[in-house]
């Protein structure tokens, strides 16, 4: 019989199937019994979770880990590490690095980098050589290995036709294409969402059309080819109407958002600080209140950080010189608990929060806690092709990845405490509700006390 070597007690187990109080018992990697009031065998590790909840491990669908070649912003290993404290137990490794993971040597590479980080990662290939949008990546190749998800993330593919055979390649290969809709010649030159702000400050703006139009042709591409297709990080309203059509047409597709387009809009960027600054940018309140709806009615299957870790000094050139992106790891439930289920809003330094006319203390209807688990766990894990492993049900016989939440814990997000390399984070300052106290990958502890093991 296997041994039980460690047991996580006192906690509310959630997953897909439901809630109940229960201690999870843990061996070999594999969850042993879920009931309440095992006895903990001598030599056993104990997590405490009293008061809190008890879930199968989240899964992050998009992250930037720099590594190969930006390790000054980010490694394969802080950035697994800044995961694990978010309560992740894997994320997908998005290909725009130096080289990009166009191919099965890198793909390896990014793999051997990992092997004993604080979270699995789930490598995903680029869909074009180079990233470059010219020729097709050897997809075949990659999948050979287990690659699951390809994009060109941090650009989308332009070209329509090569984006036809992709998908009919994608499809043969049963693998998933992610596309990061923006179409470059809408979006040229443009550095913050067009609208209101962007007149207002005078600076060249992205029309919501650049994502719309990439999607609206993407979903007739799905349509021809029977290809799967995700896509990446959806900021518009627009966007969300077109894949609740494409859903109810019965298209294999699926979509994500960030936490960030879901909490902050364009106002931000009056404050002129380039944390703010983020590729899809940040939208307007219809544009806010629209993701919001389509995470409530189920258009949008998860919730994905965009992990995009930059150094300080990129960071802090002026506006239209910096680079976008945020971090999210280790923020990402903490901003979904406290704005999503709690209904409140963020006060983000030096910026305005957003506030919405005629709404009470954040309005809308709350997501309930296990929806939200399902946006950052079992839903990206079946997108991810990782259900086997990850996203539950916590369950005698599955593996052991685990996150054990505090819903009442409040902390306030302090950059220079991040375990990620770097530290734009466009949350600093805010106070969140909800922490990560424990996380179990493959039965080990990695996260004890909301402190990292490895
Ligand atoms: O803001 C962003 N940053 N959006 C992207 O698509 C790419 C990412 C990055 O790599 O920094």
């Amino acid at each position: 019989m296997t041994r039980v070597q460690l047991v996580v007690r006192g906690g509310t187990v959630v997953d897909a199937t439901g809630t109940r109080r229960a201690d999870v018992a843990v061996g070999e990697g594999v969850v042993l019994g879920v009931d309440p009031g095992i006895d903990v065998p001598r030599g056993a590790t104990v997590l405490d979770a009293g008061g809190c909840f008890v879930a199968p491990g989240l899964v992050d669908l998009h992250a930037h880990l720099r590594e190969p070649g930006a390790e000054e912003a980010e490694r394969v290993e802080t950035g697994a590490r800044a995961a694990a404290l978010g309560g992740y137990t894997a994320l997908v490794a998005m290909p725009n690095t130096d080289p990009p993971m166009d191919c099965a040597a890198v793909v390896r590479q990014v793999r051997e980098l990992a092997v004993g980080a604080a979270a699995e990662v789930l490598v995903a290939g680029a869909i074009t050589v180079g990233r470059r949008g010219e020729q097709l990546a050897p997809l075949a190749e990659m999948a050979e290995l287990g690659v699951r998800l390809f994009t060109d993330d941090g650009a989308g593919v332009q070209d329509a036709r090569l984006m036809r055979r992709a998908l009919e390649y994608a499809s043969a290969l049963g693998v998933t294409l992610a596309q990061h809709c923006e179409d470059a010649c809408l979006s040229a030159d443009g550095h913050m969402h067009e609208g209101e702000w962007s007149s207002r400050l005078g600076v060249p703006g992205v029309p919501a059309a650049a994502e719309e139009v990439m999607l609206a042709r993407d979903l007739g591409l799905a349509r021809q080819t029977g290809g799967r297709l995700h896509f990446l990080h959806l900021s518009t309203a627009g966007s969300v109407d077109l894949v609740r059509s494409a859903k109810a047409h019965g298209l294999p597709v699926t979509a994500e958002v960030t936490p960030h387009h879901l909490t902050l809009t364009d106002a931000a960027v009056g404050t002129w600080d380039p944390v703010f600054k983020v590729n899809p940018p940040l939208r307007s309140d219809e544009d806010l209140e629209a993701v919001r709806a389509g995470l409530a009615d189920g258009t949008i299957d998860a919730i994905a950080t965009d992990h995009a870790p930059h150094p300080q000094e990129a960071k802090e050139a002026p506006f239209d010189q910096a680079p976008p992106g945020m971090v999210g790891l280790e923020t990402a439930l903490a901003v979904a608990l406290t704005c999503l289920t709690e209904g409140e809003e963020l006060e983000v330094a030096g910026g305005r929060p957003h506030r919405p006319e005629g709404r009470q203390g954040g309005g809308g209807a709350a997501l309930p806690f296990e929806r939200l688990l399902g946006l950052l766990s079992w839903k990206p894990a079946a997108i991810a092709g990782v259900s086997n492993r990850h996203g539950g049900p916590v369950a005698p016989g599955a593996k052991a990845n685990l996150c054990v939440i505090d819903p009442t814990a409040e902390w306030v997000v302090d950059p220079a405490r991040l375990a990620s390399r770097s530290a734009n984070t466009p949350f600093a300052g805010c106070r969140l509700k909800g922490r990560v106290r424990h996380t179990v990958l493959g039965g080990e502890a990695v996260v004890v006390d909301a402190e990292a093991q490895r």
